[in-house]
């Protein structure tokens, strides 16, 4: 069986999500088969078993990084996940082949609307362009880059408006029932 495991990177997922709070209870639903590693609740400190979480990732086939996009990128406690558990001799270098053939999917959510991300657009580029610095640091690991599930218009700026709160809990769910469906077509 194909083993999944599905990291969350929002850097307060209890107290301060609105969208992947919801993406990764209805994953938890609908993927129950999937291993779930919250960094926020499980390393309060920052400071990562990095042992544990390599094993975690030797042990997946499929690895989705699931976070809200904050400054076009991974939160700051993701990218710490990444730099010092993807580490020379594990993820890459001529011994680090612990990655090799795994494949990687990324699911975010944005508060700018998707309609901004475009050239001309009030966020300048398309939002895949933001995307490069994942797809080559899957590709430095020798992972599969396996697409990816984007959702925008989920702004923490709406999150006192009831009907748009319900706008978002809809799309937050239809986030996640498309993640899984391309994490159960690998
Ligand atoms: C520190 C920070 C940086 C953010 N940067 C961006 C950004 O670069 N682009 C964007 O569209 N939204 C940005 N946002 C909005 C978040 O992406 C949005 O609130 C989040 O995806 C909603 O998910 P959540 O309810 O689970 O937090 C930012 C929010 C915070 C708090």
């Amino acid at each position: 069986m194909t083993k999944i495991l599905v990291v969350s990177g929002h850097t307060d997922l209890q107290r301060n999500s609105f969208a992947n709070k919801i993406i990764l209870s209805r994953l938890e639903e609908i993927m129950p088969e999937a291993e779930y590693v919250y960094l926020d609740t499980e390393y309060p400190g920052w400071k990562f078993d990095v042992e544990r979480e390599q094993d975690r990732l030797r042990s997946a086939d499929v690895i989705v990084m699931q976070f809200p996009f904050f400054w076009y990128g991974v939160p700051s406690l993701m990218h710490k996940w990444m730099e010092e558990v993807f580490v020379h001799g594990f993820s890459h270098g001529s011994k680090g082949k612990a990655l090799v053939g795994k494949k990687l999917v990324i699911s975010f959510t944005s508060g700018a609307p998707e309609e901004m991300y475009q050239a001309g657009g009030l966020q300048g580029y398309p939002v895949e362009d933001f995307l490069i610095p994942l797809k080559q640091f899957a590709k430095a690991c020798g992972m599969i880059w396996a697409g990816y599930v984007y959702s925008g218009g989920l702004s923490y700026a709406s999150r006192h408006d009831d009907a748009k709160l319900q706008a978002m809990k809809e799309k937050a769910l239809a986030h996640a029932d498309k993640a899984a469906g391309l994490v159960k077509s690998l």
